[in-house]
Formats: structure tokens, C-alpha cells, sequence
């Protein structure tokens, strides 16, 4: 007798660096969790082949994917329509193939808020230092003012990449921007690295005294921490948080706009920390 159940529906995540992305071990525990039939590979891409690849990721049958560094802006530019959200970022990290074509989102914001709402960090009324302007500082910039801080000021080696965005942001709260070597000393409630510095085993070049009793949170993640959680420590950070958790619960959020579905992100965070020594 022939089989006829459905087989699995294919999703991916796509960037450079790809391979150690822990993002295909993440979302196939969401799938165990509930019940769902899917793949989820990492697919190294670059900047260069991003359009000839999304196209033959769509004729192939792939659903929907994540999309990481140093995809995130290029890719909202080649979606055939965006979410709110991703519009307002410029920048996406998870696709929907909808009708033979892709449809762009981006829950890095939410998901960033998420994780800091369960560290019990309450931005209201806060300054925040946001360093880079990459799309990964696009990504999130929305959600921050969303959620109500005194100020943010956006911080990027480049001025002009900084002001773009700072600009662009404006109508939503108050932000600003300058050089890494300019930053307004000032109390800063939460210092956040946006930038891809970590990639390079590096950090941005700020005086101690900008993170001297902040909380600190990196975006990018590794097991114990990053560069610049571990010079937080040392320069009297009030705490230090790697991007672990927003990377979890990012990724549930875009579970659940491909399979309905949203799964709890509190036993895969236990894993992370249990198995694989993350902060979790
Ligand atoms: P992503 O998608 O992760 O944001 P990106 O778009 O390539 O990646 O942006 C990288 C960001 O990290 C930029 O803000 C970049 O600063 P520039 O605009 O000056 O290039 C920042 N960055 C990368 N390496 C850095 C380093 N060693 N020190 C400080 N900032 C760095």
C-alpha cells in the first residue's frame, strides 16, 4: 500500500557564519514539544547569493526560514511583502512562503523584550545605550521605544550608519546618535550590544564607565559569555546577559507564525543551560 500521509514541512535558517547556529537544535525540541512534522537545517549564505538562493529555497518547497547575520536587511529588500514590524525595522529573521512568495517578519524585537520582561528588567523610564546600527540594532530599536524608555542612544563605529537609524526611529521616542568614542556619559539603566563585534572575538571600544552599573546585554551568545559580557563583569556591571534567551524565545515567536503554535521556551532554556553550559 503507498504511503499518502504528508511528509514533513521543510523550514531553514540562513546566514554567514551559519553552521554553529543552535537554531536548528532549538526548533526541533519545539517540534518534539508539539507534535509537528518538520525539518530545520542551517544554510550557509551569503550576502552575494541571497537572491538566487531564496528563490531556489522557494522552488525546492521550503515553508519558512530564519535569516541571521549579515542577512537581515538585504533580505526585507528581496520579500515580496513585510509585516508592520518588519517595516518599520527594515530588517527581517523569519520568511513565510505565502503563494510562491516570501513574506517578511522580524521577531527579534519581541523577543529581545520578552527576555529582558523574564530577567525582570523594566525599561520604563530607563536610558539605554544601544551600540551598532546593523540590522540586528533595526531589528530591535522598534520594540525598545515601544517600550517606553526615558531615551536611547544608538552608538556605532560609523556616525553616519548611527544617524540613519536614529533618524529613522525619531517619530517613535527620543533617540540619538553618535560615535562609540562620544558616548554621553551618563547612568545608563541598560547598555545593549547590537554590534557583530563578538564574530571577531572583539568588543566595541567604550570607556568602563558606560556600562559601571548598568544591566548589559550582548545579542550574540556563547557558552559561559561573550567578549563583552566578560568586560562588563570586570568593569562593575550591575549584570551582564549574553543573547541566549532572546534567541530562544525569537525563535518560538517565529514557530508559532509558521506552525500556530507556540511552544514553552522554559525546558528548552533549562537544556541550553543543562547540556551546554548557557546563562539561560
Ligand atoms: P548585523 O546584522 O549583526 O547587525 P551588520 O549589518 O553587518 O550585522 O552590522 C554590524 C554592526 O556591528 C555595525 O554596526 C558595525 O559597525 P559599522 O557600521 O561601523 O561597520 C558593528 N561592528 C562590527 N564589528 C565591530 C567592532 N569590532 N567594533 C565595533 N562595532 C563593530
Amino acid at each position: 500500500m503507498t504511503d499518502t500521509s504528508p511528509g514533513p514541512t521543510h523550514y531553514a535558517v540562513i546566514g554567514h557564519p551559519v553552521s554553529h547556529s543552535l537554531s536548528p537544535r532549538i526548533h526541533a525540541e519545539f517540534a518534539a514539544q508539539t507534535n509537528q512534522s518538520i525539518t530545520y537545517t542551517a544554510i550557509d549564505v551569503g550576502p552575494h547569493e541571497l537572491m538566487g538562493r531564496l528563490d531556489a529555497l522557494m522552488e525546492e518547497g521550503v515553508h519558512g526560514l530564519n535569516v541571521t547575520v549579515p542577512l537581515k536587511s538585504n533580505t526585507a529588500k528581496s520579500c515580496a511583502s513585510l509585516s508592520a514590524r518588519a517595516k518599520r525595522a527594515g530588517a527581517v529573521n523569519t520568511l513565510l512562503s505565502r503563494d510562491g512568495d516570501w513574506h517578511g517578519d522580524t521577531t527579534d524585537g519581541d523577543g529581545l523584550i520578552t527576555d529582558l520582561n523574564q530577567l525582570g528588567l523594566d525599561l520604563r523610564g530607563q536610558s539605554i545605550l544601544l551600540m551598532g546600527a546593523g540590522g540586528s540594532a533595526w531589528s530591535i530599536l522598534g520594540a525598545l521605544l515601544d517600550a517606553k524608555p526615558r531615551d536611547i542612544v544608538v552608538a556605532n563605529r560609523t556616525v553616519s550608519t548611527g544617524r540613519l537609524l536614529s533618524r529613522h526611529f525619531m517619530r517613535y521616542g527620543t533617540v540619538s546618535a553618535c560615535g562609540l568614542d562620544r558616548v554621553p556619559n551618563r547612568r545608563y539603566g541598560l547598555v545593549i550590544n547590537a554590534t557583530s563585534a563578538s564574530l571577531q572575538h572583539s568588543r566595541p571600544a567604550i570607556p568602563p564607565g558606560n556600562v559601571r552599573g548598568a544591566h548589559c546585554y550582548d545579542l550574540m551568545y556563547a557558552p559561559g559569555g561573550t567578549p563583552f559580557t566578560d568586560w562588563c563583569f570586570d568593569n562593575g556591571a550591575k549584570s551582564a546577559h549574553t543573547g541566549i534567551g532572546m534567541l530562544v524565545e525569537q525563535a518560538a515567536l517565529s514557530f508559532e507564525l509558521w506552525r500556530g503554535v507556540r511552544p514553552d521556551t522554559a525546558p528548552v532554556r533549562s537544556r541550553l543551560r543543562t547540556e551546554l553550559g548557557f546563562k539561560a
